[in-house]
Formats: C-alpha cells, structure tokens, sequence
C-alpha cells in the first residue's frame, strides 16, 4: 500500500431514526462521498472539491479542514497534507453530508499517520467538523458512518458508543431538492419537553432498540413514532405527510425524516416492498412538482473503507 497516499469511501448516514434524535443513527451503502488524501512537502492543509457545491476550502471553515485541525492539534503538529473530495452527498439533504466529510476526512488522515487513534477519538475530532457546519457538536450522524451499522450514542460528554446489531433491512430514501439547513432545523426546536411525551418517545426508543437486536420487524415498526420532532419539523417538507402515509400503506414497517431533513426514509423488511415506496415516493413529488431524488439501499455494515 502507499502509504503517502490514501482514497476512501465515506458513507451517507440517517440520524435520529425518528424518535432517537441525537443519539440513534444508521449507515448506507448508497450515496457515498469519495476522499483522497496525500501526503506534500510543505506545510499547511490544501482541500480541493472536486463537485460544484460551493463549501469552503479554507481549512477552519470547512467541515474536514476542522476535524483535520483537530487531530493534528492534538498531535501538535502542522499538517502537510493535501485532501480532495468528490461529494456525491448533497450538503443540507439530512443524509449525513458533513458528517461523510468530517469522519472521511479523519480516517483517512489516521491510516496516513499509521493509526495513532482509536475510534472514540476520530468521533471525538470529527464533531469539531459538525460543530463548524451546524453549530453544535453531535455524533450520530459520524458513528454510524465510521463504524457501519446501527449505533448509539448514550452519551458524548464522556463518549459511550454501542454498536446495535440489525436484521437485514432495506432503506428507501426520497430526497427533495430543496435545503434545509441544520442550524435552522435545530434553531425552531421546543426547549421543553412534556413529561408524558419524553415518557412516550422512551418507550419507542427502548422499543426500536429491542427491536432491532432481536430482529423484531413489527416491533421496529411501531417504534417508528416521533412525538417530539417530526410534529415541528416536518412542516418543513412540503409532502412528508403524503409521503409517510403512502409508504405505510405500500407496506414500508415505518419511517420519517432523515436526520433534519428534507430527505424522508423508510425501512422495509423486503426489497419489493422497499421498491413499491420508492414509486409512492417519486410519484408524490412528481404531484407536488419539487425535483427530487431517490436511493433504495441497504444497511451498510463496513463505514468507510478504503480502495
Ligand atoms: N441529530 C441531528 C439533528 C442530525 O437532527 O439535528 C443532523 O443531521
């Protein structure tokens, strides 16, 4: 292997599962992001996107360049590296976009450096990029694209990290081309929360956790119910009601907003009926005249990988 020179994969993420916000998330095989990182002679950190999404290059206001930044502070070393992305994941679509960067970013640059950190550390590094991108530090997007899978964050302040296992699902996506920013989908949260829905929202996050490590589809189903977020959010989405409501009906086990939207997904238990909610989905958005686009992928076990 080169080891001055290293490309990977870094995959998109659903966050939040619908009543897990901030602490549940999930990786997909598809879309993925494309990073090469190489080492160079002179110092400094030089980040070029090979896409036409406009971000930043300078290394602090991007979300990799801060997440690097943060590694090699800890290092206490000047980088002399070169990063170039290829994003194929929509900044602002609620797929985890940021998070493919920060984390990508980051795993590149410990198998570059002969992989000084563990995993709690790339997660640690990585949120400083969410930081830069949404205001606030939070890992359920960069877990699961790290790690693969299903993960849980039980806590960031320390980190505490648990790998769910899952049934086999199949994860239809719609993502309507309109943008809707973090920070704004954050900023229109309730900052209190009655007690008898955060007793509800328990129940369905204990429910959906047990159901995915016992391979319950009916119990992830009706686990699938968010009482605190989705009734703010979703007045965002012009069509998630339609959409939700059709998936169900073409017999998706559940589903809701991907991360803080506009993306909506659904999990199913098989491919055909994955692919019966991804003609309700596309339909729908036809009706309504938003362009938009459309994944029918799986549960991505690996994360990133290199190639
Ligand atoms: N948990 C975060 C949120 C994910 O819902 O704001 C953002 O992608």
């Amino acid at each position: 292997m080169n080891t001055n020179k290293i490309s990977i994969k870094s995959p998109a993420t659903i966050a939040n599962l619908v009543c897990g916000f901030d602490i549940l998330g999930l990786a997909l095989e598809e879309p993925y992001d494309i990073m090469t990182l190489e080492n160079t002679d002179h110092p400094g950190l030089e980040i070029i996107h090979l896409d036409d999404h406009g971000l930043p290059t300078e290394p602090a206001k991007n979300v990799s360049g801060a997440a690097l930044l943060a590694m090699m502070e800890e290092l206490n070393e000047v980088p002399k590296w070169k990063l170039t992305i290829e994003k194929r994941i929509k900044p602002g679509s609620g797929l985890g976009s940021s998070a493919a960067s920060a984390a990508g970013a980051v795993f590149a640059a410990n198998k570059l450096l002969g992989s000084p950190f563990s995993n709690d550390d790339l997660i640690r590094f990585a949120m400083f990029g969410e930081k830069v991108a949404s205001g606030v530090k939070h890992a359920d997007n960069i877990t699961p694209c790290l790690l693969g899978g299903v993960t849980l964050i039980r806590s960031i302040h320390p980190l505490d990290i648990i790998s769910l296992s899952a049934p086999e699902l199949f994860i239809t996506v719609v993502h309507p081309q309109i943008e809707v920013r973090t920070a704004d989908a954050r900023q229109i949260l309730k900052k209190e929360v009655p007690l008898k829905q955060a007793i509800k929202q328990w129940g369905n996050i204990a429910g959906l956790v047990a159901g995915l490590m016992q391979g319950d589809h009916a119990l992830i189903g009706r686990s699938l119910e968010d009482v605190i977020i989705e009734p703010v959010r979703s007045i965002l989405i012009p069509g998630f009601e339609e959409t939700k409501r059709r998936s169900l009906e073409a017999g998706a086990l559940g589903g809701g907003i991907s991360g803080s939207g506009p993306s909506i997904f659904m999990l199913s238990k098989e491919e055909k009926t994955a692919a019966a909610v991804e003609q309700e989905m596309k339909q729908v958005y036809a009706a309504i005249g938003i362009d938009f686009k459309t994944y029918l992928t799986k549960l991505n076990m690996k994360g990133i990988t290199t190639f």
